[in-house]
């Protein structure tokens, strides 16, 4: 799709919606980038908003309660939509009608549904729709994707997800914890890697005996991907014990060999009979400056901004971020209905 792009030679003017704890990590990146400007920050709760800003020192940045007044007041040229999921459908699709950008917070909505209206309004509005999903930008990622490319044709990826997780009070009110808040993360790595799309799914979702949520914290799912690719996922919220990473511990198997990531450090990678394979390795940190700043964001948002230049369409572009939405969304619909669930995009 062709979208909208900014030829002005000035700074690309920027409102954050939404002054929780992802608005917060946000604010800051946006101040970084030397392109582009903050021009405002909403939140239903102003007062959120207001501390916000104070706690960067920007005590004259607007503020407020109402999109779209802000929006109307100053004409930003994109928002970074950083509210709860239930809330994204209706912030983006306001600033898409209005003819700003966005660059939202994963997920992009809460049903397909949902996102099919949201890239509509991409299209209609021509203009930019980008979900960041930020773990792409995981130097350890990046590698075990590089790695994973000189398998050839792919026949099996494995991920596991286990993690003995108290700490958000949210997920206890999910039916379906895992796959509602966490599995996104996964299955989204899981195309970066392949480069495969999903086809369909199977998937169950449960409670194991021990668990301390009410809802269903555990997991498994196999998806047929393009290419005859199966991937399986299993996790769980209430690992007693062993935890892997949070972005998981993968297997990708292919023609010419087998590659393993822990989902923190390098890939390991062993070739199949007579074929050379090369484990890539993780790149110096492009930010080593800054240490405590939060995975991918900068990173997500250069890509964002290059789109804005150029209308080249950023990783994350909203016609294909809907795929990794699709795969939560229809194991969600396997897990309810016990049946392979095919995987339908528009
Ligand atoms: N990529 C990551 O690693 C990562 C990490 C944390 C959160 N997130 C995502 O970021 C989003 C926000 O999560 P959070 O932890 O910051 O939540 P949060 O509850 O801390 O903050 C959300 C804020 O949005 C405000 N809000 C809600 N509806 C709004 C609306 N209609 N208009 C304006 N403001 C509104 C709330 O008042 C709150 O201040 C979620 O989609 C979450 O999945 C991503």
């Amino acid at each position: 799709m062709t979208f909208a792009t900014v030829e002005e030679d000035r700074p690309l003017r920027a409102v954050v919606v939404g002054a929780g704890f992802i608005g917060g990590q946000w604010a800051p990146e946006l101040l970084a980038h030397p392109e582009v400007e903050l021009a405002g920050w909403v939140d239903v709760e102003p007062a959120r908003a207001r501390a916000a800003a104070r706690g960067l020192g920007l005590h004259d940045l607007p503020t407020g309660a109402s999109l779209t007044a802000l929006l109307d007041g100053e004409e930003p040229d994109f928002i970074v939509n950083c509210t709860v999921p239930q809330a994204h459908h209706e912030v983006t699709v306001t600033a898409l009608r209005r003819g700003v950008a966005v660059l939202s917070e994963k997920p992009m909505a809460v049903t397909l549904e949902e996102a099919r209206a949201m890239v509509r309004a991409s299209e209609e509005s021509r203009r930019l729709f980008m979900v960041s999903q930020n773990r792409r930008h995981m130097r350890g990622l990046a590698a075990f994707r590089r790695t994973a490319g000189e398998l050839g044709p792919l026949g099996l990826m494995t991920s596991e997800f286990f993690m003995p997780y108290r700490g958000a009070a949210f997920l206890a009110t999910l039916e379906h914890p895992l796959l509602q808040d966490m599995a996104i993360h996964l299955f989204d790595a899981a195309r970066a890697v392949s480069g495969a799309d999903p086809v369909s799914v199977y998937c169950e979702s449960f409670r194991p005996p021990w668990t301390w949520y009410p809802g269903a914290c555990s997991a498994t799912a196999i998806f047929e991907m393009t290419g005859g690719l199966r991937y399986t996922f299993t996790g769980s919220w209430s690992a007693p014990g062993l935890p892997t990473s949070w972005t998981g511990s993968w297997r990708v198997a292919g023609t010419r060999g087998t590659t393993r990531w822990d989902g923190e450090g390098d890939p390991v990678a062993e070739p199949a009979k007579g074929e050379v394979v090369r484990a890539h390795k993780r790149e110096a940190d492009p930010h080593p400056e800054r240490p405590r700043r939060y995975t991918g964001l900068a990173e997500g948002l250069a890509e964002f901004v290059a789109g804005l230049r150029t209308g080249r369409a950023p990783q994350g572009e909203c016609h294909d971020n809907i795929r990794s939405l699709a795969m939560v969304t229809a194991a969600l619909e396997s897990a309810r209905t016990g049946m392979r669930t095919p995987i339908v995009i528009s």
